[in-house]
């Protein structure tokens, strides 16, 4: 069943123009190689994608921009794509139909946000168990990062981190989508916080409450942390990898200092067992938010029961991204893969 029926006043508007194109085939941006966002194109005249058994159709009203996808153009991400394939994973928007076999279906005119392939387009699927209800009163682009950014932040601090109040935690990239998301979640479940970020970001991530913000470059990372801390730190949420993975080993607190690794954005890095027994004898956790849903369904709901919690109340506020048209999306990625960005990105697949 589809939803494309006029409605009143601007939503109307919006709806017939969506509807005119939708007549004339859809929009997405596609990747048709592997050398990166240049080579992400809009793309017109396209199909629908047909919901699968289990699968939900969704009207995208906006899609979320991730590190991932930087990774994805590069073909460095682990099981990621091949190309060509529309880019893009994490969106929210209106359920418009609904595959066969989804047992308790949401009504159609839901608005959901969650992730499925080919998110930078008009149209796209979702498996029907990875979709949560856009929190009530919040636009479709204030929600995204609810099952990316503030999911892999809040499944890094607690259930892996095992944060506790008065405890030091160090958040690297803590100006990005995950980093403010880990901020302003260790600073309320009662932690002091140091975050790393780009010196032009320093006052977002201040802002946000971090009691000290360092200079990520900078040649004495790991002793200007240590000095900061007053001594080691006893849970660092660990994303960029290679120019900062040994200054996260080294400040951990040794045998009680936790690293949860989630990401590599500057590139991967490498760890021995000489590492862990000699050097750096911390506990490493490694995360990755789409796997825990899948292999451990019930920790992951937890993360997700908790999330609704803390929107209720309002520790988790609406997100405030920045919203640009489709086209300009190959250049979202390059910016993001520059380090030039902050917070949540996302495109208007309409605009
Ligand atoms: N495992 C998971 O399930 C999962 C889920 C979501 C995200 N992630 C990972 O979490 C990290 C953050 O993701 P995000 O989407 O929120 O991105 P983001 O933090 O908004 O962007 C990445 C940031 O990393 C920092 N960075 C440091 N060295 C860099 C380099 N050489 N090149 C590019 N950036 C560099 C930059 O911040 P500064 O300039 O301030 O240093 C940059 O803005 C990424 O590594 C991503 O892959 C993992």
């Amino acid at each position: 069943m589809d939803l494309d029926e006029p409605q009143s006043g601007t939503r109307q508007t919006q709806t017939q123009t969506q509807a005119r194109a939708s007549a004339r085939g859809m929009r997405a941006l596609v990747q048709r190689s592997h050398h990166g966002p240049r080579d992400l194109t809009l793309t017109t005249g396209l199909g629908r994608p047909a919901p699968g058994p289990g699968a939900y159709l969704i009207r995208v009203g906006a899609a979320g921009v991730n590190f991932a996808d930087v990774m994805q153009t590069r073909g460095t991400y682990g099981g990621g794509p091949q190309a060509p394939y529309t880019a893009g994973f994490e969106a929210a928007g209106e359920i418009v139909g609904t595959g066969p076999g989804v047992p308790d279906p949401l009504p159609i005119g839901t608005r959901v946000v969650g992730a499925g392939p080919g998110a930078f387009a008009q149209y796209m699927t979702m498996a029907a168990d990875d979709v949560v209800p856009v929190p009530s009163g919040w636009s479709d682009a204030q929600s995204l990062g609810l099952v990316l950014n503030w999911a892999t932040a809040l499944a890094a601090l607690k259930p892996l981190g095992e944060i506790r109040a008065g405890e030091t935690v160090l958040v690297h990239a803590a100006a990005g989508g995950v980093g403010q998301a880990a901020v302003r979640l260790a600073r309320h479940y009662g932690a002091r916080v140091i975050a790393t970020a780009s010196p032009g970001k320093h006052g977002t991530v201040g802002a946000l409450g971090a009691d000290a913000v360092l200079d990520s470059r900078r040649d004495d990372l790991a002793d200007e942390i240590v000095r900061v801390a007053g001594g080691g730190v006893d849970l660092v949420l660990e994303s960029v990898g290679r120019a900062t993975f040994e200054a996260s080993l080294s400040v951990a607190r040794p045998f009680t200092g936790r690293v949860v690794v989630f990401g590599a954005a500057s590139g991967d890095a490498a760890l021995t067992t000489h590492d862990l027994v000699f050097s750096h004898p911390v506990q490493v956790k490694g995360l990755h938010i789409g796997a825990m849903a899948a292999a451990a369904p019930v920790l992951y709901r937890s993360v997700l029961d908790e999330l609704g919690a803390l929107v209720a109340q309002g520790v988790y506020p609406p997100g405030t991204p920045c919203v640009r048209p489709l086209a300009e999306g190959p250049a979202v990625l390059e910016e993001l893969a520059g380090g030039l960005t902050q917070g949540k990105l996302a495109l208007d697949p309409w605009r």
